[in-house]
This record gives structure tokens, sequence and C-alpha cells, in this order.
């Protein structure tokens, strides 16, 4: 009975699938234009503004500084309504930046679910904290900060989490220096399909 449903549903969808490519001026099987003739080339600085992926290893990072005080400083102007004026978060919706679950620092996160991931127990590079603020925060203008303004704010929160001291400046060289607690969790992931995954 399932099949013959089936079977009479796509009967009637085929031929409806027809009239738009007729419509469209289009043939089923082939014959697309090479070019539409819509659009037009990206420009370089078109390009560039959204060609900001920062590696691991802090391949790509940009030019900058900024210091843990002056993180704090826009920190308060363009975080702080979010995240809480001291980085605790407002859950649901918002994530705590700053502090640690304590029953995290075993990494014992496949185990208990419940367990909060922060800065300073899960992420595995500090790179990564700058990639993800120039990219993605504030939440509301992602992509509106400056260089500075995102090693400032990284800066600042690797400090209140503990891992920089207060008074820290970072630039590119510093924060690959950053070794983050929860490094040495993590392998790269080199599985090529197959038998080799795991
Ligand atoms: C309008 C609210 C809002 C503002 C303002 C905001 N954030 Fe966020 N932030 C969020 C939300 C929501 C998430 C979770 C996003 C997700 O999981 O996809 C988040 C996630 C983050 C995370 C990742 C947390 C984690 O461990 O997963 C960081 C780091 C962060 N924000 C930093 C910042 C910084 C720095 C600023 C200021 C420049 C900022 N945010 C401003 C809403 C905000």
């Amino acid at each position: 009975m399932r099949a013959i449903k089936s079977y009479s549903l796509r009967r009637s969808v085929v031929p409806a699938a027809l009239l738009v490519l007729a419509a469209c001026g289009g043939k089923p099987g082939g014959d697309t234009p090479a070019r539409y003739g819509i659009g037009r080339a990206a420009t370089s600085q078109e390009i560039a503004a959204i060609d900001i992926d920062v590696g691991p290893d802090g391949a790509g990072l940009p030019a900058g500084k900024g210091s843990v005080s002056d993180g704090a400083t826009i920190y308060a102007t363009k975080c702080a309504q979010c995240h809480g004026p001291k980085g605790e978060g407002m859950p649901p919706a918002y994530p705590a930046i700053v502090g640690r679950d304590s029953a995290g620092e075993k990494f014992g996160f496949a185990k208990d679910a419940k367990i909060a991931k922060t800065i300073g127990n899960y992420w595995s590079n500090a790179t990564t904290l700058f990639d993800y603020i120039r990219r993605a925060m504030p939440h509301t203008a992602p992509g509106s900060l400056t260089n500075d303004e995102v090693y400032a704010l990284t800066a600042h929160l690797l400090s209140a989490n503990g891992l920089l001291p207060a008074t820290a400046v970072l630039d590119s060289a510093s924060l690959m220096q950053v070794k983050m607690p929860a490094a040495g969790h993590f392998v790269p992931d080199d599985r090529r399909g197959g038998g080799t995954v795991r």
C-alpha cells in the first residue's frame, strides 16, 4: 500500500517540476549556460575583510597589540551587557567567559555533560579565543572590533581566567606563547575516513 502511495505522489510531482523548469527557460538534462550574467567578481578588499581565520598555531594573526587593562575597559562597554560585569554569564542564553567549574579540571566532560566547558578548562588554544572574538563578537555587531581591541579583549579574558598577569600586553608573538590548561587533552584529527576512523 505504502509503495503505491509514494508512486502516485511522485507522478504528480514530476510534471510540476517540469513545468517549473520550462517556465525558467531551462531544459531537463543539461543545456545550462556557462554564465548567468549576474553578480560580479569580489574585490580583493571584500575578500580580505572576511579572510580572517587564525590557525591554532597562530598562523594568520594580524599586527596589533592590546593590554589587559584596555581590554577590561572595552569589555565593560561592549561585552558586559550580555556576559555580565565579571564575565559570569547570564544563563541560559549568554555563556560565562570567566571562571571555571572545578569539576571540569580533570576534563571529565565526556562522563558528565553538566560540567561547564570554559575558556580556562576547555579551550585548547589561546589563538582561537582571538579568532572567535574577532569573527563573532559582540554578538550583535560581529566584525566591528579593531585588531588592537581584539588583542586587548583576549588579554583581559585570559587574565581574568588566571592565565596571564594583569600587567600583560598581547601581540601575535606573545599570544602564541600562552599555554592553555586544556591543551594536552586534544589531538589533531588526522583521520582519513574508512578504516582509520576510530
Ligand atoms: C548581545 C549579547 C552579546 C554581547 C554584547 C557579546 N556576546 Fe559574546 N556571546 C554571546 C552569545 C549568545 C554567545 C554564545 C554563542 C554561541 O554559542 O553560538 C557568546 C559567546 C562568546 C564566547 C564563547 C564562549 C564559549 O566558551 O563558548 C566568547 C569568548 C565571547 N562571547 C566573548 C565576547 C566578547 C569579548 C564580547 C565583547 C566584545 C562579547 N562576547 C559580547 C552574546 C554576546
